[in-house]
């Protein structure tokens, strides 16, 4: 269910709960919390913080939320208000489905990656041995507030990162909010104008219904919702490969560049779909053009083609031959999934994402 975080008032009163519990990174904490805190109110609630960024996101941080809770004898009809990126939905949701079995979370989503993806649709987890999201579980929390003053407090690296899932979700679903994103991305507005655009074009609205549209239908991932996978398959492979990397430049850049590392699987897999599935050349074009005025280019270089095609077989989206599975397009809102390629074909791709 998805709200204006000036329901969260009469969400919780509807609610019948022993206590309220609110999870915050130290970033929202910081910038986020007051202003949840008015829309709270009155009810008392326990804080908890945790240390943002991925690397948060593990068994520890999850046993220090079940810790939290158990001392301050939260019981099932506990609730807990995520507030955060999606550290902090995927991290609180994992908490709350697995403490006593499973209480009721709210998210609130303060990155635009983390509202248009990770806080609705159910998806919680950890990362858990070097591999992201692969302990977690499918449970959905009772609402999604969306609050677009948070993207004002966000840097631009953040903003882009969110607006390569929207383009994505344009992609799969919709060519009129392909259209609207085009221009949007043409414009070159002030990042303050950025912001109200997103919202006053409705784009970030469509974005967000897109989502739940695909998730409704498929809440498991058993058919449809794979087209939300589109750009993951290269993408993944790409953000895992500098998740590995220890250099400082990496390690800085891998905190923000989910949506970036999505962004530049999109071109391979939208240059697989020119070659294998009939698309257009010229949404090749147009996404390249953004990826070059907007992202640049891979912060992984040729050389890493090997292995980063390795990644692809090691994927958990693979059936069980571990053949890489990609999500493509025969045209924009025409997805078409389970489409398994040679090493050939993935290299070429590589090969025209590399060239650029
Ligand atoms: N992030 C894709 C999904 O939720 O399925």
């Amino acid at each position: 269910m998805l709200h204006d975080l000036k329901h969260l008032h009469s969400i919780l009163a509807d609610l019948p709960k022993a206590q309220l519990f609110v999870l915050t990174d130290s970033h929202t904490a910081e910038y986020c919390l007051p202003i949840l805190a008015d829309f709270i109110g009155k009810i008392p609630y326990h804080l908890l913080t945790i240390e943002a960024g991925e690397q948060s996101k593990n068994l520890a941080s999850v046993q220090a939320v079940w810790d939290f809770m158990l001392k301050h004898r939260a019981t099932r009809e506990a609730v807990l208000i995520n507030l955060g990126g999606g550290m902090i939905t995927d991290l609180g949701g994992f908490a709350a489905a697995t403490y006593m079995r499973g209480i009721r979370f709210v998210n609130i989503p303060t990155t635009l990656l983390a509202m248009v993806d990770a806080s609705s649709g159910g998806k919680t987890g950890i990362d858990y041995q070097g591999i992201k999201n692969v302990i977690g579980t499918f449970t959905p929390p009772v609402a999604t507030l969306i609050h677009p003053e948070f993207l004002r407090t966000l840097p631009a690296t953040e903003l882009l990162s969110g607006f390569a899932e929207m383009l994505k979700h344009a992609l799969i679903a919709s060519p009129k909010e392909w259209i609207k994103l085009l221009q949007l991305a043409q414009e070159e507005l002030p990042q303050e104008q950025f912001v109200e655009a997103l919202s006053s074009t409705g784009a970030l609205q469509a974005s967000i219904q897109i989502k739940e549209n695909v998730v409704s239908q498929d809440p498991h991932e058993v058919g449809l919702r794979k087209i939300l996978n589109f750009g993951h398959t290269v993408g993944h492979a790409i953000e895992s490969t500098m998740l590995h990397h220890t250099t400082p430049r990496y390690t800085m850049l891998h905190q923000t560049s989910h949506g970036y590392c999505v962004l530049w699987g999109m071109v391979a897999e939208v240059y697989l779909s020119v070659v294998h599935t009939g698309c257009p050349r010229e949404v090749l074009q147009q996404l390249t053009q953004i990826m070059l005025q907007w992202y640049g280019k891979p912060q992984c270089d040729c050389k890493q083609r090997d292995q980063l095609i390795q990644r692809m077989y090691q994927d958990k989206k693979n059936n069980a031959n571990q053949t890489p599975n990609f999500t493509l397009l025969r045209n924009i809102g025409e997805p078409i999934i389970n489409q398994y390629l040679t090493e050939e074909d993935i290299n070429e791709a590589l090969e025209y994402l590399f060239s650029l």
